[in-house]
C-alpha cells in the first residue's frame, strides 16, 4: 500500500496483521543495520500490549549482532516481577527469550510506581534518545501508559518516565516513558489493528488532541495499521 504523508506522520495501512509486522519487521531490521554501521549501537523501546506480538516473533529469527541490541520498555504495568500480565512477559516470551546476548533493560515497575519511574529516568538520562519508540495505540487514544486527563510529561523540563495511577487500563499502576522522551527519540512506530480503535484512529486523523496525537520524533513517525482499524470510507 503507498504510503499518506500527513502532518501526523507517515501512514500505511495493511490488509492484516500479519503484513503489518512483516513490514514493521523490516523496518526496524534496516534501522538497526543503519544505526549499528554509524553508531555501534542500536536503542529501541518496546510496546506493549497484544499487538506487536508477531513482530517479536518475527525478530526473533532476525540475522543481526545482538550484542550491539539496548532494549528498552515504553512502558510496565506495575505487577511482580515475572507476571504474565507484563509487558515485558509478552515480549520475553515471543522474542528476547530466544536470542542471545541482546541487553535487556526492564522497568523495574514491581517496585512500584514512583521508585521505579525514578530509577528507569536517571538510566534513560544517560541516553542520547532512543534510535526508534514502538507503541500501540488503545482505543481511548493513549499510547505507551500515557492517558487521556493525565500529566503526559511533555515539557522540556519533564521527567522522562512518569509514575501512573488511576490508568482507566488494568493495572492502575504503571511506569511510562513521558512524551518528552517519546519525543527525544529519533523515530516512532504506532502499530495499530482492530476494529475496537477504529474510533480512536478516526479520531487522531481529525486532529482530536489524544495522548497519541502529541507524538513528534525527531526524525520520524510512522504509523502502521490494518485496514481493520481504519474507519470506514465515508460513501460518496
Ligand atoms: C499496555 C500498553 C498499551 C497498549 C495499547 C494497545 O500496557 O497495554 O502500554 O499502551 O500498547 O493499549 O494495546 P493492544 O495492542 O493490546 O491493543
Amino acid at each position: 500500500m503507498p504510503a499518506e504523508v500527513t502532518h501526523r506522520g507517515t501512514w500505511r495501512v495493511f490488509a492484516d496483521a500479519v503484513d503489518l509486522a512483516d513490514a514493521a519487521s523490516e523496518l526496524i531490521a534496516e534501522l538497526a543495520r543503519s544505526c549499528i554501521t554509524k553508531r555501534g549501537s542500536f536503542h529501541i523501546a518496546l510496546a506493549g500490549g497484544q499487538t506487536p506480538r508477531l513482530l517479536y516473533q518475527r525478530l526473533r529469527h532476525l540475522q543481526t549482532d545482538w550484542r550491539a541490541w539496548q532494549l528498552y520498555f515504553g512502558d510496565e504495568r506495575c505487577l511482580p516481577a515475572g507476571d504474565e500480565q507484563r509487558n515485558d512477559a509478552m515480549a520475553r516470551a515471543a522474542w528476547l527469550d530466544h536470542i542471545a546476548h541482546a541487553h535487556v533493560h526492564p522497568i523495574a515497575a514491581e517496585r512500584g510506581p514512583d521508585a521505579a519511574a525514578a530509577a528507569y529516568a536517571s538510566k534513560l538520562a544517560r541516553l542520547d534518545g532512543l534510535d526508534i519508540c514502538l507503541l500501540g495505540l488503545g482505543e481511548d487514544g493513549h499510547t505507551a501508559s500515557l492517558f487521556p486527563g493525565q500529566s503526559l510529561g511533555e515539557a522540556p523540563d519533564a521527567p522522562l518516565a512518569l509514575p501512573v495511577r488511576d490508568a482507566p487500563k488494568p493495572p492502575p499502576e504503571r511506569v511510562t516513558l513521558s512524551m518528552r522522551a517519546l519525543n527525544q527519540s529519533r523515530q516512532a512506530l504506532v502499530m495499530v489493528d482492530g476494529a475496537s480503535k477504529r474510533q480512536a484512529v478516526a479520531d487522531w486523523r481529525a486532529g482530536k488532541d489524544l495522548p497519541v496525537s502529541r507524538l513528534a520524533p525527531r526524525e520520524a513517525l510512522q504509523v502502521f495499521v490494518t485496514r481493520a482499524a481504519m474507519p470506514a470510507v465515508p460513501a460518496g
